[in-house]
């Protein structure tokens, strides 16, 4: 069976990416990660990776704090395309994607966010959910375009919000959503893939 090929890129500590990790290495998906990517040398998402003997790249993300210097993101797009990636895999990465990359991969490029898309698309989604009083929230997978958390909705998991949550307390609740969610989505492309 053919499987997938995915590069994935994180910013930060690397949950999603270590569940979807975990779901491979029990055969829950048909795919293989052929390199993680990361804009933060430190980040506890190419620890991860290296520690599962994988290949591990930070690249310079330049002058910007919303988007790579072009020159980076032509690098991230090289990187994937010389490991042979076919879908790329955004898992806590906290740039905007620009044209060399969406243009290299076409529909070929996903996200998970802690909310229920179209609500409270941008950064800390479980915080403006607390704000505005929302009963119920969630984590969204959708293909990524070149706005901010607007691409088509693959599939979303509700979460409650409950009476005491604090930020911590509902962005908790919400990973281990996302954890389930992820996984469950790259299955479905990997079958699909067939
Ligand atoms: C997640 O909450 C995800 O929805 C958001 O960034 C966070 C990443 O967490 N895009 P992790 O690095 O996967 O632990």
């Amino acid at each position: 069976m053919k499987r997938m090929r995915l590069g994935v890129l994180g910013s930060g500590k690397g949950s999603n990416f270590r569940a979807i990790a975990d779901a491979i290495g029990r055969g829950e998906i048909a795919a293989d990660v052929r390199v993680v990517i990361s804009d933060v040398a430190t980040a506890g998402i190419l620890e991860l990776a290296r520690s599962r003997g994988l290949r591990a790249e930070f690249v310079e993300p330049g002058r910007f704090k919303t988007k790579l210097e072009p020159e980076a993101e032509r690098r991230v797009v090289e990187l994937l395309q010389g490991a042979g990636v076919e879908w790329v895999v955004l898992a806590g990465y906290m740039r905007m994607i620009k044209p060399p990359l969406l243009a290299a991969f076409p529909r070929r490029i996903i996200n998970i966010h802690p909310s229920l898309l179209p609500a409270f698309p941008g950064l800390e989604a479980w915080r403006q959910a607390l704000a505005a009083g929302a009963p119920e929230t969630g984590c969204t997978v959708h293909y990524v375009d070149e706005g901010m958390d607007t691409g088509e909705i693959i599939a979303q998991r509700a979460v409650p919000v409950l009476a005491g949550d604090t930020p911590e307390t509902l962005h908790a609740r919400i990973q281990v959503a996302e954890h389930a969610l992820y996984p469950e989505v790259l299955a479905g492309l990997a079958r699909q893939q067939v």
